[in-house]
């Protein structure tokens, strides 16, 4: 074994795991690589409902999979209607808390019947399966429901996250020809109020010719210009709805949701998901990580708008039948203790939350923790980002209590569901390590020919098999999609990610090695940030980095060239700033901007990011610059900042 500290389970609850010792692990582990076929079609068979069984388990002409093909099936009827003729039918499916501390518990039986009038009333305004809808909502129990009745009737969603601006929104209708845009007046974050419905009027006026109809939910209660014959009131419409509406019989690959995401260039990925093979991989992982038990409270902490939200709070746990925790705040609101209090209130067995959350709460002190009862957790997780080892010891010691396994879950927007991690009562911990593969799962670690590297050497990690929740392409560009994941090593699926695997087979993920920034555990393109400055009229070029960020992981550090004028670099500074936010969101505000007269570029005029991401994590420049064109550049730059 090497020389990391390591975590074997606990017995206590490898006892009571459903996948208890390694070598159940492995036994699972062989079965699905060596029987594919067999192995996941007995598990869509034991875990989901079929109007109709499929005829084969896969068929993969690379790089287009199928799962379950010909089959028939309906995740809003997955996860709810098969619940109703159980002891589930009472059982808390949602338990939210808004952020000013109104709360509701939706049992599944009440949740059903929600879903069910709400997709009524997109019925009645004329949408059927196949149309889109994007959903721009607070972290409020009719998100989930508006996304169950879409996957109820076939329509497929796209959540936008609440903290994108008017302008992505825009972006991302334009590319769906979404139908319909379902939203609310507000959302509450730090006792301020998130105009959402203002930005959605913003993103559509005359722009988004699709949107026939706006639906808005009322949360705030805050004055909301509604245009007569295009907006409606949830309520109202709702008001004149039916108890009553059967899940459509879709087909196992009809498309669920696109969620987009940042790949390398200006414009966002649409990544599609589907129906049958998301669903099992959603399922199955909330069993085999999260261990989940009939009486267990599961709360993660994410976002709906991210695909965290949508695999693990909402079709991952409500597919299980599990009690889903859905808080729409702040986590320092109104103090630093507010999740911690909330573990306490609603006694949460697992919490899921990112490594960026933890290292901000580390920063306010072991106080605010200590306050309250956390006896009730039993596993804790992490995701969205690396995990650094002295981050996971405290989550391990103050919030577990040294009781609680900690599964740090590795996968992506594309992956669909968890790709590497534990299962907590089986495999041993190592901070840091995301561990193992789930079953179906063979990753590789190799160099840019595509042959793999030995033993804790650095390489590209890669996924030689297709797997049930894989995306099925690009919204509307299928050349991208192969371009994007498969041919960089051919017939692979290419993560992006560097990794390396230690002698006890471990995986180690290093970060991204394309263009891609990882802000709080949100991805974010150094293009998309780049085409936003140069929209601005003092920009005459721009380059982005991700900066190491103690908290953050990574923040957005830019480099301007600016168009002949006179500028006062503190103004401009600041509204470069602010322009990067209403252009993208909030979350894209970039931490640093830094003025050059020139930009680092190679003979054929390529930006050299590489030597300004030395120049924002060392300040020195080594390497091989001899392709630079004009070296006083780069010294400069290194310079300026020594002055700072
Ligand atoms: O770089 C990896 C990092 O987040 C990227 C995926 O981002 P996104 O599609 O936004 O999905 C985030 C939530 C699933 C990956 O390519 N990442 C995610 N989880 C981990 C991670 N890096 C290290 N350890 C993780 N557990």
């Amino acid at each position: 074994m090497s020389q990391d500290p390591i975590y074997p389970p606990n017995r206590e609850f490898t006892a009571k795991a459903s996948v208890s010792g390694m070598d159940a692990y492995r036994r699972l582990y062989t079965e699905a690589a060596e029987q594919p076929e067999e192995f996941w079609g007995q598990l869509a068979g034991e875990h989901l409902h079929w109007f109709q069984k499929w005829s084969h388990v896969f068929e993969w002409n690379p790089p287009f999979v199928k799962w379950f093909v010909g089959g028939k099936t309906n995740v809003s009827y997955n996860c709810l209607d098969r619940h109703l003729n159980s002891p589930r039918k009472d059982k808390v499916a949602i338990l939210w808390e808004g952020e000013p501390g109104d709360s509701r518990a939706i049992t599944y039986t009440e949740l059903h019947r929600l879903v069910c009038r709400f997709s009524n009333v997109l019925l009645a305004r004329g949408l059927k399966t196949g149309d889109r809808a994007i959903l721009y909502m607070p972290m409020i129990p009719e998100l989930p429901i508006a996304m169950l009745a879409c996957a109820r009737l076939g329509i497929t969603h796209s959540v936008v996250f609440g903290g994108f601006s008017s302008e992505a929104l825009k972006a991302r209708i334009q590319d769906l020809g979404a139908q319909v845009v379902i939203t609310a007046d507000g959302g509450w974050r730090r006792a301020k109020e998130v105009r959402l419905k203002d930005a959605v009027d913003e993103a559509i006026t005359g722009e988004c010719p699709s949107v026939k109809d706006v639906i808005v939910c009322r949360r705030t209660g805050s004055d909301t210009p509604m245009q007569p014959g295009r907006d409606h009131w949830w309520h109202e419409l709702d008001a004149a709805s039916q108890d009553h509406c059967p899940a459509v019989e879709l087909d196992s690959e009809h498309p669920l949701y696109v969620l987009y995401t940042s790949g390398t260039t200006g414009k966002p990925k649409g990544i599609l998901h589907t129906t049958g093979g998301y669903l099992l991989h959603a399922t199955m992982t909330m069993r085999w990580v999260f261990d989940i038990k009939e009486e267990d409270v599961y709360w993660c902490s994410a976002d709906i708008g991210w695909v965290t939200g949508h695999s693990y709070i909402v079709y991952g746990p409500l597919s299980a039948g599990t009690t889903t925790v859905m808080y729409e705040g702040a986590p320092d609101t109104p103090a630093f203790d507010r999740w911690w209090a909330l573990v306490a209130k609603y006694k949460v067995n697992i919490f899921y939350t990112s490594p960026t959350a933890i290292r901000a709460l580390i920063r306010q002190g072991d106080e605010w923790p200590a306050k309250h009862d956390l006896s009730s957790l039993r596993l804790l997780g992490s995701v969205g980002e690396p995990i650094n080892p002295a981050a996971w010891e405290w989550y391990h010691r103050v919030i577990g209590k040294g009781r609680c396994p900690i599964v740090d879950t590795w996968w992506q927007t594309e992956t669909g569901g968890i790709m590497i991690a534990p299962m907590p009562g089986a495999v041993p911990l190592k901070p840091g390590s995301a561990t193992l593969p789930m079953p179906g799962v063979l990753p590789e670690i190799v160099s840019l020919e595509g042959k793999p590297v030995g033993d804790d050497q650095e390489g590209f990690l890669i996924l030689k098999r297709p797997w049930p929740g894989m995306l099925r392409t690009i919204w509307g560009d299928p050349e991208r999609y192969r371009e994007q994941y498969w041919s960089r090593v051919p017939g692979v699926y290419f993560t992006g990610d560097a990794a390396r695997r230690d002698k006890d087979g471990y995986y180690w993920i290093l970060g991204r090695v394309d263009d891609v920034m990882n802000v709080s555990g949100h991805r974010l393109s150094t293009m998309e940030v780049e085409s936003a400055l140069v929209k601005h009229p003092a920009v005459a070029e721009a380059a982005v980095v991700g900066k190491p960020h103690e908290i953050t992981g990574q923040a957005v550090c830019c480099f301007v060239t600016l168009k002949k004028g006179d500028y006062s670099h503190d103004i401009l500074g600041k509204e470069l700033r602010q322009w990067v936010a209403h252009e993208i969101g909030a979350f894209a505000r970039p931490a640093e901007i830094r003025f050059t007269e020139a930009l680092p570029k190679t003979r054929s005029g390529k930006i050299m990011r590489r030597l300004l991401r030395e120049i924002v994590t060392s300040n020195s420049v080594a390497g091989d610059v001899t392709t630079l064109e004009d070296m006083s550049v780069v010294t400069r730059l290194a310079a300026q900042h020594d002055e700072d």
